[in-house]
């Protein structure tokens, strides 16, 4: 019977002890395998985790804890799991990261972004001409108590002085500053692509950032959105799944970087 109730809090222990450890870590989230596994795989001491239906790796990168954030693909999923991981995890800052297609001609893939906003740009209203005005979405406003519309979430400052600081490390390609634009479209049809680049000043497309950047405003995680170009379809450049990799890298730098920036 003592045996047993020792044995059983021991386990507490060791339970509460791996949470304090993830509370002060940094969760990168990533919807598919590409632009997650590389990250993985870099973790010391992994620890699985399954909140809901979506994955976590927990672990330490060069010393500094970090939390994988496996979100799936689209923006419901990447809500949900970075609430559940937000609740679970308490990480003092998230990262989202993956590929996008480009929205202007210069930039190809292997090139970084670096989110100098994000946006919902699925969330627009036309006039009977056809003309769109983004909307944005809604979130939580202390000071009203009441959901106000946000068009552009900003990166945390710090995050972002320190991506920069990073950039000039990255040897694969250029890294360019933009707006990373969310929805559940894949467009390859150049006029409309060129409509969204001229009007909105849009730099790539994808399906998560805007999404984990508006749940981070909820929360008031310090977050950045980050993201490598996979495919131009200006350009006629295809989906380079090999781009993913890259991206991870670059974001485990500014994690570290900000981490050490923490604890100094
Ligand atoms: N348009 C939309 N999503 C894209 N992704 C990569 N390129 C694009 C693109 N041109 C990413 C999304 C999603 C997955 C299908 O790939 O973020 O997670």
């Amino acid at each position: 019977m003592f045996k047993r109730f020792l044995f059983l809090t021991l386990m507490m222990l060791a339970t509460c002890i791996c949470e304090i450890a993830y509370a002060s870590g940094i969760m990168i989230s990533g919807a598919m395998d590409v632009e997650t596994e590389y990250m993985i795989n870099a973790l010391q001491n992994r620890q699985e985790h399954r909140l809901g239906v979506w994955r976590f790796v927990t672990g330490e990168y060069q010393g500094c804890p970090m939390i994988i954030s496996v979100t799936s693909v689209s923006q419901a999923n990447a809500a949900a799991s970075t609430a559940l991981g937000i609740e679970k995890f308490q990480p003092i800052a998230i990262i989202n990261q993956g590929t996008a297609g480009a929205h202007a001609l210069e930039i190809h893939p292997f090139d970084i972004v670096i989110g100098t906003s994000a946006c919902d740009f699925g969330a627009y209203k036309t006039d009977s001409k056809g003309n769109s005005t983004f909307r944005g979405v809604k979130v939580y406003d202390e000071s009203s108590g009441d959901f106000i519309r946000v068009v552009d979430f900003q990166p945390d400052s710090q995050l972002l002085e320190i991506a920069r600081k990073i950039a000039p490390t990255y040897k694969f390609g250029n890294v360019v500053e933009g707006k990373i634009c969310t929805s559940g479209a894949w467009n390859k049809q150049k006029s409309r692509i060129k409509y969204f680049h001229k009007n909105f000043d849009t730099m790539c497309e994808e399906m998560e950032t805007a999404t984990v950047a508006q749940i981070c405003y909820d929360y008031k995680i310090p977050f950045i959105g980050i993201r490598v170009i996979s495919n131009n379809e200006l350009t006629n450049e295809d989906f380079n799944p090999d781009t993913g990799e890259k991206c991870q890298q670059f974001a485990l730098d500014v994690a570290k970087a900000y981490y050490e920036s923490r604890n100094q």
